[in-house]
């Protein structure tokens, strides 16, 4: 087969990873990629934005496959354009994307499909949303409706930050995605991801995470992409995961069904684990950034023969299986992350060790003049397995110390909770 993957991060990178391994692989082409990816495929340049430039290099190319790591892609109705030109891709249309793409729209089927989830309420009036907090109070949680590159939440803790989110929101900052506002109650409990994929009817339940989205130790400061990350996660014993998969993924999936719009992708599940047992706190249409990167190190399966399946409605017919070794992933950024960062400062990973338990995915990194450099917020994934979790967090440690990077930075308690 020849496969072309769209994306750039170290998400991207670990789909690479295991495509590469498929006895099913002819071709690689990966667009627009990083530096890390340079060995296992052929770097084109396409423009995910244009649909028409990617439809003519699927013909010339004959591409069997595409695989779309990101969300915008998904959202924008790549899928849609693709099957219209009788393409095949891995991936949501963009009416099941809305899953991803507005939170109300989600919201809306927990409520009408009876999955747990916390209450809600959606707005698009900004009297009528500051009415709604001061009636149930604080703390409480500010939804930007749309894709806000996950920026759009605020967590208040009092009535003032919460006006004051409302107000942001419908003063546009947060673009488009805030003209709908959804207020939600606030959660409490330990967070969870857990990965399915769906062919439309029938779903193949994947694996469980745990990822750190706090950019410093202990939790605190800003929000990230995810700082790092590890599988199987911990709190998702097999009664919490039937559970998950029986009132959450299955109810989603026949939701998507009633409503016109199959499911066909990878269905991202976060989870809060509260004491009356798991609820939804969104659904992504794609694999988590950085859950991929320990998912794919735990995969034993052929990654092709399942996303095939995936895409031709025979779910049924394939299975899973992972490494009984948890993965943990460390992410390595740009000094500033989540805020403005130096860019093209150079990383030399000449001390690194090939060891078979131990990858680093790439995100953004590029080669100038023959040397690597980070390009972006999210650098390196230093993703190690082990017999326990313990261990794979002292592997991807001891390589960090021998990766030289002046301007990097990184977390020294990924996977805390699970030890
Ligand atoms: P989201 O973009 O919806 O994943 O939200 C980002 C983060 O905000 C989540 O990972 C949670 O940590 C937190 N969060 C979102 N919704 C709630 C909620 N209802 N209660 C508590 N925390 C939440
Ligand atoms: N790491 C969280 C996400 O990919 O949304």
């Amino acid at each position: 087969m020849n496969v072309l993957l769209l994306g750039s991060g170290g998400r991207e990178h670990a789909l690479a990873y295991a495509v590469s391994k498929s006895y099913k692989l002819a071709k690689l082409f990966i667009a627009p990629g990083n530096a890390g990816m340079i060995s296992l495929g052929e770097i084109v340049l396409l423009d995910i934005g244009n649909h028409e430039e990617i439809i003519r290099f699927c013909r010339n190319k004959e591409i069997d496959l595409v695989v779309i790591g990101p969300e915008a892609p998904l959202v924008e109705g790549l899928v849609d354009d693709l099957s219209k030109a009788e393409i095949r891709a891995f991936g949501p249309t963009k009416g099941a994307a809305q899953l991803e793409g507005s939170k109300g729209f989600t919201k809306d089927i927990c409520r009408e499909y009876d999955i747990p989830t916390a209450a809600y309420g959606r707005f698009n009036k900004e009297d009528e949303a500051k009415n709604y907090i001061k009636q149930q109070g604080c703390p409480i949680v500010v939804k930007a409706d749309g894709l806000a590159a996950g920026k759009g939440v605020i967590i208040a803790m009092n009535e003032e930050e919460a006006l004051n989110a409302v107000e942001k929101c419908f003063q546009g900052g947060f673009g488009q995605a805030g003209q709908e506002v959804v207020i939600e109650e606030f959660l409490e409990g330990e967070e969870a991801s857990f990965f399915a994929l769906s062919d439309g009817k029938n779903i193949l339940p994947l694996a469980s995470a745990q990822d750190h989205k706090r950019v410093g130790e202990g939790d605190k400061g800003p929000n990230t992409g995810g700082m790092g990350a590890y599988s199987p996660a911990p709190i998702m014993d097999e009664k919490t995961t039937n559970e998950v998969i029986e009132k959450i993924i299955k109810p989603t999936i026949k939701a998507m069904n009633d409503k016109g719009h199959p499911y066909q992708g990878v269905l991202f599940a976060g989870l809060m684990i509260t004491k009356d047992g798991p609820k939804l706190i969104e659904h992504n249409c794609r694999f988590g950034d950085p859950e991929c990167q320990v998912l794919m190190m735990r995969l034993k399966s052929d990654l092709l023969d399942l996303l095939n399946a995936c895409v031709n409605g025979t779910l049924d017919e394939v299975s899973a299986s992972w490494s009984e070794k948890p993965a943990l992933t460390v992410v390595m950024a740009s000094k500033g992350y989540p805020s403005s960062y130096q860019k093209n400062t150079p990383i030399d990973l000449e001390n690194v060790e090939n060891d078979k338990t131990v990858e680093i995915f790439h995100a953004g990194t590029t080669i100038v003049d023959g040397k690597l450099v980070a390009t972006g917020g999210r650098v390196l994934n230093v993703t190690a397995e082990g017999d326990n979790v313990r261990q794979a967090q002292e592997k991807a440690y001891e390589v960090i110390s021998k990766i030289k990077w002046e301007n990097g930075f990184y977390r020294k308690d990924i996977g805390w909770r699970a030890l």
